[in-house]
């Protein structure tokens, strides 16, 4: 058996969210990407790999599928994950680690599995096996076909690298980026979030005008393969867009709360947007409409309070509706919350709801809104 040239490759993103990842991955070239549950499966070569992991905003992690094969008990398990070309992805001075799922096959044990898997990869290959190293392999068992796949991204991709601070309940840059997407924005619009916390929707929309790879600064668990060569990878990202230097636009994020601002503004600085984005401490009751075009109000209110803070939460989704109809003539509004109800305490017109997103223990969506009368 051995590897091919090109690989079925896997976008791993927001349950929900997989069409708003397959547009953004069709976007980029990628091809005739297909949505399953959980993500976006296409092909490509390890250049493919390198460059998703790059520019692909939405996507938490990319993982390469390099072999498959039909196995029915472990013996065969143990022959078949010994034959297999580790040494074409796989470096024997590189720890990794290895997970395992069954479904719906004769082998249901996954421990068992694994293990087959971690004495093959250090008897044939040499690699040391760690439960905690940054690289994993992994392992599906489903209807008796064993898929071996690679993490190529390492830490989720939702870590751009930039940002230091954060507040108590951010939002990942994945799903701010794949909630901007399916609120249709465009680059070049301008973008308010009245409750910015941390800043990630506008951070993230400002990105994209300045035509800033999402994976710029990081690093990838694909630098630790055998495939990697160092050379073309900075060959790739060099050649990634420059910053397109005439962006500008209004990137505006207020929040009451004068920490998150200080963090805002910190992590625009690390994220070489500074010039681009203006945060400030402000009520959304006191948000003032800015000069020039309308655009996107995007925003991820507080929501999941318990009974008793219910009234505040009416009230404050109350305030934000109120300061919208009465100034956002022209904008389109959009925003995260777990409730029907506080969706509709804005009282904004028009509003429809997206899929449900599963979101730290809660089911949240998207509610949007046309252009305000
Ligand atoms: C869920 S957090 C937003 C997190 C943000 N999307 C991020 O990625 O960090 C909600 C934010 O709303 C702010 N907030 C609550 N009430 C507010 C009000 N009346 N005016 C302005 N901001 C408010 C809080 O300070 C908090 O930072």
């Amino acid at each position: 058996m051995s590897t091919p040239d090109t690989f079925e490759l896997f976008f791993t993103g927001t349950p929900g969210l997989e069409e708003v990842l397959r547009d953004e991955a069709r976007d980029h070239g990628f091809p005739d990407p297909r949505v399953i549950p959980g993500g976006v499966v296409t092909r490509g070569d390890w250049d493919a790999v390198w460059r998703a992991n790059l520019v692909l905003r939405g996507a938490t992690r990319v993982l390469v599928r390099i072999g498959s094969f039909r196995v029915f008990h472990l013996a065969q398990l143990d022959k078949r994950a010994r034959k297999f070309p580790w040494a074409e992805s796989l470096r024997p001075d590189v720890p990794l680690r290895v997970e395992v799922t069954c479904r719906k096959s004769k082998i249901y044990h996954a421990k068992a599995a694994a293990q087959r898997f971690e004495r093959a990869l250090s008897e044939e290959l040499g690699a040391q096996i760690d439960p905690k190293a940054a690289l994993c392999l992994k392992i599906r068992i489903e209807d008796d076909l064993c898929t071996i796949s690679i993490d190529t991204s390492g830490e989720s991709l939702h870590k751009r690298g930039h940002k230091a601070a954060v507040g108590k309940a951010p939002m990942r840059e994945t799903l701010a980026a794949l909630f901007l997407r399916q609120a249709g924005y465009v680059p070049g619009e301008p973008v308010i979030d009245p409750m910015c916390g941390s800043g990630t929707f506008v951070l993230e929309a400002a990105e994209i005008t300045a035509g800033l790879n999402p994976g710029r600064s990081r690093d990838f668990a694909f630098e630790q393969l055998a495939s990697f060569d160092a050379d073309r990878w900075q060959a790739m990202r060099a050649k990634a867009p420059e910053r397109a230097t005439e962006a500008q636009g209004v990137y505006q994020g207020s929040d009451r709360n004068a920490g998150a601002i200080e963090m805002a503004k910190a992590n625009a600085e690390r994220a070489d947007v500074a010039d681009l984005v203006s945060f400030a401490q402000c009520a959304v009751s006191d948000l003032q409409r800015p000069e020039g075009p309308a655009g996107l109000v995007i925003s991820n209110p507080p929501y999941g309070a318990r009974i008793g803070n219910k009234k505040l939460l009416y009230a404050l989704y109350g305030a934000f509706g109120q300061t919208l109809r009465d100034q956002f003539s022209g904008w389109r509004v959009a925003f995260v919350t777990s409730e029907n109800g506080l969706a509709h305490a804005t009282g904004l017109p028009g509003l429809k709801s997206g899929p449900p997103i599963p979101h730290g223990g809660l089911k949240i969506r998207l509610f949007q809104t046309g252009p305000l009368p």
